[in-house]
């Protein structure tokens, strides 16, 4: 009969247990002392090792020929012990007994002497799952517990039990086992099966067994029904993962704005049968740790990957910003909301995706950095600002054709209220405009002291009207930025720097409908404008 592997190699000695030294070693202490018990919880999550030690600890106190504190497993204690033959030893699955009637069983027999061991044990495993009335019974036994019994209680749900059970008990804490020891003990197992597993595959399997060693054990199982030799690809497609390789390409898809890639990659991982919710899980992950590479220089252990896996993500984050990374996540995590929702599972991912390669059809404060850090780029690299828009403002008096707009004066940072400031030399007559030639001035302050503003304001212009500064840009970016109070300093400063004087300031906006193809936002915040609808944050 087929044994699972997780069963066939559950460790036998306190040494062969791995990852929980603390525990073992004070166990192995008190064993070599003889400074025991009577009653011992064990607690931890789940896969962790806490029956298997409870195991182990019972045959341990009766062995009779104990080395270094773990049971010698030869002794006729041991092996009867082990195949159940020996009646000192009781396990009391609480999770499917019938807890009151065995725990009153357990009442009335811990009375007796041992028959062939030293100690009558009682592993009550899964003990959260007593009714109260069990609880209270067995509490009564550990009250006054005679000196022959030990009780190991084990569960994953400590706060579950009662506080007069938790004070009765010395307690042992069971860690999340770390990925590398999960690795190991992986190819440890393998190795034993006549399995090869490569570094990758074991890895991979230790970051989905997410501290869980039995987890990973049975992944491995799977991973064996299909292939003797198991490698990162074998553990893709048991486990239904989507492999670093398909990750990379979507996150590569999505920063290079390649839509038509990006949909393709989705319908491909579609076709494959996989899992939208959990591609976009896994895809949330691999960000994440793209970001984290992007801002400690050492991840050490909060980054779980193979060597290579850590080499190649450590270069795509080197080619993202961190806005992007931000970004992408931000996107990918509302869209895992919505999955859980249960829409259209491929739809949605979809339209993820596109949202991703076009920041420009979304207003989030994630995408607008991205926008931002995209212009800084280039303002950096000496690319000219694209001139998709035209001049904002002509020098002569709007026209008929393109109907200005004036907004409300810009809000005044609080320390900039200051009438009598020196004064803007005065309008010529009330409602005259006038050509702004400072303007370049200002823009060359800001490119030091704001160089996001002066990204956003890089093509525009400025007139003067009724002693207004007004600004001319089409650019929506520059209404979001300026709703920062700090900005609107930087912005003040700028002018006071670039001019030698104060201005109010405010906000021209031309509608120049035939050029607006540009940029979807304008024209979305410009309906919504001409519709009368304030035009929101996104969602
Ligand atoms: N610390 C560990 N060292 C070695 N194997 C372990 C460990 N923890 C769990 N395992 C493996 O997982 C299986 C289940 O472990 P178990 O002790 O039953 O976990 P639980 O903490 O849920 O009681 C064991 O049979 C063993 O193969
Ligand atoms: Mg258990
Ligand atoms: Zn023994």
């Amino acid at each position: 009969m087929y044994q699972a592997l997780y069963r066939k190699w559950r460790p036998r000695t306190f040494s062969d247990v791995c990852g929980q030294d603390t525990v073992t070693t004070a166990l192995k202490n008190e064993l070599q002392t003889g400074r025991l018990s009577h009653a011992y919880l064990f607690t931890g999550c789940r896969g962790t090792g806490k029956t298997t030690c409870a195991k182990i600890l019972a045959k341990a106190v009766n062995c009779q020929s104990p080395v270094e504190g773990d049971p010698c497993n030869e002794c006729a204690l041991c092996r009867g012990i082990d195949d159940g033959s020996v009646l000192d030893v009781t396990e009391i699955d609480a999770a499917s007994n019938n807890g009151v009637d065995s725990i009153r069983e357990l009442r009335d027999e811990v009375a007796f002497t041992p028959v062939s061991g030293k100690y009558r044990v009682y592993i009550i495993d899964e003990v959260h799952m007593l009714s109260a009335g069990a609880f209270n019974a067995l509490l009564k036994t550990l009250e006054e517990p005679p000196a022959h019994v030990i009780f190991i209680l084990a569960t994953t749900e400590v706060h579950k039990l009662p506080a007069t059970i938790l004070s009765r008990c010395q307690r042992f804490d069971f860690n999340r086992i770390r990925p590398e020891a999960i690795a190991a003990r992986i190819q440890y197992v393998a190795e034993q099966e006549g399995l090869t597993v490569t570094e990758e595959a074991a890895m991979l399997l230790a970051r989905l067994a997410d501290g869980a060693l039995r987890d990973g054990l049975s992944l491995l199982d799977q991973c064996a029904s299909v292939a003797r030799h198991i490698d990162a690809d074998t553990v893709a497609a048991v486990t239904g993962m989507a492999s670093q390789e398909v990750l990379a390409a979507l996150t590569a898809c999505v920063a290079a704005g390649d839509a038509a890639g990006a949909l393709e990659q989705i319908d491909r991982l579609h076709r494959s049968a996989k899992d939208m919710e959990r591609l976009c899980a896994e895809w949330v992950t691999y960000m994440r740790n793209l970001m984290v590479l992007h801002s400690v220089k050492e991840p050490g252990e909060l980054v779980i990957a193979a060597p290579q896996e850590l080499e190649q993500m450590r270069k795509a984050a080197a080619g993202l910003g961190l806005p992007t990374i931000l970004h992408i996540m931000e996107v990918l995590q509302s869209t895992l909301e919505r999955l859980k929702g249960g829409v259209s599972r491929r739809v949605e991912m979809e339209m993820a995706v596109l949202r991703l390669c076009d920041p420009r059809l979304d207003t989030g404060t994630a995408a607008l950095l991205h926008r931002i850090e995209t212009l800084e780029n280039q303002v950096r690299s000496g690319v000219p600002v694209a001139q998709t828009a035209p001049p904002a403002v002509p020098a002569t008096p709007v026209s008929a054709t393109a109907p200005a707009t004036e907004e409300p004066p810009l809000p005044e940072p609080p320390d900039t209220a200051k009438p009598e400031a020196p004064t803007a030399p005065a309008a010529s007559a009330p409602g005259d405009e006038q050509p702004f030639p400072q303007w370049a001035a200002v823009l060359e302050v800001l490119m030091t002291s704001c160089p996001p503003l002066f990204g956003v304001l890089a093509d525009s212009s400025a007139i003067l009207k009724d002693g207004k500064l007004l600004i001319c840009t089409n650019n929506p970016l520059f209404s979001e930025l300026i709703k920062d109070s700090g900005n609107q300093k930087l912005l003040t400063e700028a002018v006071q720097k670039g001019t030698g004087s104060s201005y109010r300031l405010g906000l021209r906006r031309t509608h120049v409908v035939a050029k607006q193809e540009a940029d979807p936002l304008t024209q979305l915040l410009a309906a919504g404008r001409a519709a009368g609808v304030p035009v929101t944050e996104k969602e």
